[in-house]
This record gives C-alpha cells, structure tokens and sequence, in this order.
C-alpha cells in the first residue's frame, strides 16, 4: 500500500503515546504510523487494541537509545516526521534511579535525533519535522501565593493559587532527576535546531489525565484505591498545585502543532484548570463514590497523609495563550466533565487495571517479543 508519508510516534505504548498514536491512524489514513516502543513497565500494547489491525499502523519494539537500529528503521522507512513522545514520566522513580531516566530521556532523545539527522541532512531537511514532546516541569515550581485559593482570580487574568504562570521564556529550573533529564533533552533538541538547522519543534505540557494511564500517578492510582476501599497515600499536606488536562485534548494539541507549528518554536499547553491535590482528591472520592453507588464522601477517610515527596514541587500553571492566539487551540472537555469519564472509564476497565497492576501484561509480551 501507497502512503503520503511515513511518521514515527516514540512511547506510542505509553498514555499519551496511545491517544497520539489512535488519533493519527484514525485522522490520517493517508499516512503510515510506527509506533516505536520499548516496551518498558508503562508500554503496553492493550492500550492501542482498537487500532492494531489497521493498513496504516506498524508496531515496532525498539529502544531510542540503540541509535544504529533507529537509524535503519528511519531509513528503511523513509520517515519523514518524528513524534517523540518515549521516557521514564514519573518523578517517584526518578528519585530513586535517576541514571535510568538520563538513559531515556537524555541519551535515548540525543541518539533519536543524530539518526533523524543523518538521514535528513543529506536531503536538505525536505518536508521534515521533529516534534519532541516536553513537559512545565522543566519551569521548576510557582509559589503558592494564594494558599486558601480565590476562585474569582481567573476574570482578573491570575490564577487561583497565583498570578503568575510559566510562559514559554520563563528561564529553565528543574528539581526532580525527572524535570532535570527532560530539560536537558529539549536542551538538546533546540541545539539541533540551532547548529544543523534541524526542522523542531518543543512543547511542554502540563499533568494530563484520562484513560491509560498506568496507575502509579495520582488519578489512576488513586480511583483504583478508592474502589477497593485501600488507603490514599497524600504526600505532605496535600497542598501542591497541580495544572490538570484531559489527554485527549493534548493529543489535538499534538496534531495542529505537528502540522502547523512554526519550526523551530515552543508551546505551552496547558487548559488553565489548576488545582490543589487535596481539592482534586476529595472530587475523586465523591464522584468514584457515586457511580459506585456509596454516599458521596464515605471514602474520606481513606485520605492518609504521608512523608512528602523529596523536592516536591509546590505549585505548576501553565499559560497557553500563545497556542491559542497563534493557532486557535483550546480545551475541549470541562474538567468536570473530564473527571466523570474518567473515573467511569477505569470502573469499567477493571481488567485492563488488574492486568497493568500485577504484571501480567509484560509477561504476555515477553512471551510475544522475546
Ligand atoms: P508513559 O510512562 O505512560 O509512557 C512512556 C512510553 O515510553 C512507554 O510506552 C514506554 O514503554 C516507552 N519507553 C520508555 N523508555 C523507552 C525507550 N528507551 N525506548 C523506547 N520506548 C521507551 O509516559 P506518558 O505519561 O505517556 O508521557 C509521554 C511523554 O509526555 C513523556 O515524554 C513525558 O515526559 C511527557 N509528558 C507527560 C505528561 C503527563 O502528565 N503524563 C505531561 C507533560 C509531558
Ligand atoms: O506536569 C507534568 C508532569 O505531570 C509530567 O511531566 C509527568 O510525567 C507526570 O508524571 C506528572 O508529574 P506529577 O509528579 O505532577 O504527577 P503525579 O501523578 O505523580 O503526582 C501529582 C501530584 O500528586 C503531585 O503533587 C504528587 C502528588 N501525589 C502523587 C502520588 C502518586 C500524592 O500526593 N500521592 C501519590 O501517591
């Protein structure tokens, strides 16, 4: 079969990674998707079930970091646009294995994009793109300015923890051996862009939610919690800010920019919906409640207050206005409405989350791919 193109997804195996890679195949029949995956405890090919017969999608089980075999898939491929979505996402584990997410994040984006280079280079950079995928961790933290939060602040241009957000010049600060090792790849890429004339582009997003996501994050974590009545692990007092979108939104996101961001450029995407992780908590258990038909609230005592995370950042919000202004980018989903189908997607996902949560998925897969 005849395609116009041939693009890659890196981490299509992953949360968002899955909603890219069902967005484009379904979108863009016309072009051939690899999703180029390790395979890593957070890939996990149920996630993609709906599209694996597809003309136009090739799975590919491939580590970023062996360049040599990265580069033959590019060529062979005569792909022309790169998605790059593959890390290590969750700073827990950062903090305990930090050469792991420098591995990935750093040398596996780095050796991406020396074998995009040398296959593109030659042939001028035509009709090319690099798309690497970053996240408002990269900022550092905002302080809580505003601890009791001001619902009205929103109609005077702040937030409701702050008045200030991080826009694409605020100046690069991680924390987490996470945020450290993603800085320093976008770090990487825009050099890429800068030396050879690479055609780039960086976007950093805030925390998404929504279906498949492995349940080591808060959201999934804690729904599956609360369903079998195990205790809420609240790091600190529970007053972190966190900037929440529904992962679908960022996958369209993903799409406008990958073909119509201007090269070279950053975005901030993000929907303006900050919220305090205690707030946020208390929403989870009375909505999880009621579609399980308990009293809304009965599970708040579950909530167990815990050390808090090392270094945890106090407060993420991210200003979008550029995406919007320059190409006409919003949120589709309320994040009460996000919430609702969220919760009700993993009650009636059960198996995919007791799959994810006792290994078994990565055993069938080793069996598979071994
Ligand atoms: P995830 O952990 O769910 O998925 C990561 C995927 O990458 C997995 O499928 C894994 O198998 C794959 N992978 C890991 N190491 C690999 C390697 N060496 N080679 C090939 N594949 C490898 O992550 P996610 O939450 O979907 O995040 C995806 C991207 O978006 C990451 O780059 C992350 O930094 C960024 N991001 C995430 C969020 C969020 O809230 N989750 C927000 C902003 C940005
Ligand atoms: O901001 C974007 C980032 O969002 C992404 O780059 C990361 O890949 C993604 O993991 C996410 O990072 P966070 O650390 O913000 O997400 P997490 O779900 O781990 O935690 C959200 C908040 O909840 C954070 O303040 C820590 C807190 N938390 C988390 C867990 C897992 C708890 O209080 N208890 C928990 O058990």
């Amino acid at each position: 079969m005849e395609f116009d193109r041939t693009i890659i997804i890196t981490g299509g195996a992953g949360f968002i990674g899955s909603h890219v890679v069902r967005l484009f195949v379904n979108k863009y029949p016309e072009y051939k998707i690899i999703n180029l995956d390790k395979l890593t405890y957070a890939g996990n090919l149920a996630n993609l079930k709906d599209v694996e017969g597809k003309p136009n999608y090739q799975f590919v089980k491939a580590d970023i970091c062996y360049y040599e075999t990265v580069k033959e898939i590019i060529s062979t491929n005569n792909v022309t646009g790169i998605i790059h979505l593959a890390a290590e996402s969750h700073v827990d584990r950062s903090i305990v294995d930090p050469f792991t997410f420098a591995r990935t994040n750093v040398m596996g984006t780095l050796s991406l994009l020396q074998a995009a280079r040398e296959f593109w280079e030659p042939q001028g950079w035509a009709g090319c793109r690099f798309y690497h995928i970053s996240t408002d961790e990269v900022y550092g933290a905002l302080e809580l300015t505003k601890p009791e939060g001001d619902p009205g602040a929103k109609e005077c241009g702040g937030g409701p923890f702050g008045d200030d957000f991080f826009t694409e010049s605020t100046k690069y600060q991680p924390h987490s051996p996470y945020s450290a090792a993603k800085a320093s790849s976008d770090h990487f890429v825009r050099a890429y862009h800068d030396t050879y004339g690479m055609p780039t582009l960086v976007t950093n997003c805030s925390n998404n939610y929504g279906p498949f996501q492995f349940p080591e994050k808060l959201i999934p974590l804690f729904i599956n919690n609360i369903r079998h009545r195990r205790p809420l692990p609240v790091y600190g007092k529970g007053e972190n800010v966190r900037d929440w979108l529904y992962v679908v939104d960022h996958a369209r996101a993903i799409d406008l920019i990958f073909h119509e961001g201007k090269i070279g450029e950053t975005y901030n995407i993000g929907g303006f919906n900050e919220w305090k992780n205690i707030d946020l908590i208390k929403v989870l258990i009375k909505t999880t409640d009621r579609l399980l038909g308990r009293p809304e609230g009965s599970d708040d005592d579950l909530i167990t207050f815990v050390t808090d995370r090392k270094g945890h950042d106090m407060r993420y919000a991210i200003d979008s206005t550029k995406l919007k202004e320059e190409l006409g980018w919003e949120p589709s989903l309320q994040f009460e409405e996000g919430i609702e189908k969220t919760v009700k997607w993993y009650l009636e996902n059960q198996d995919w989350l007791d799959n994810v949560t006792s290994g078994d998925y990565m055993k069938y897969y080793e069996q598979m791919y071994k």
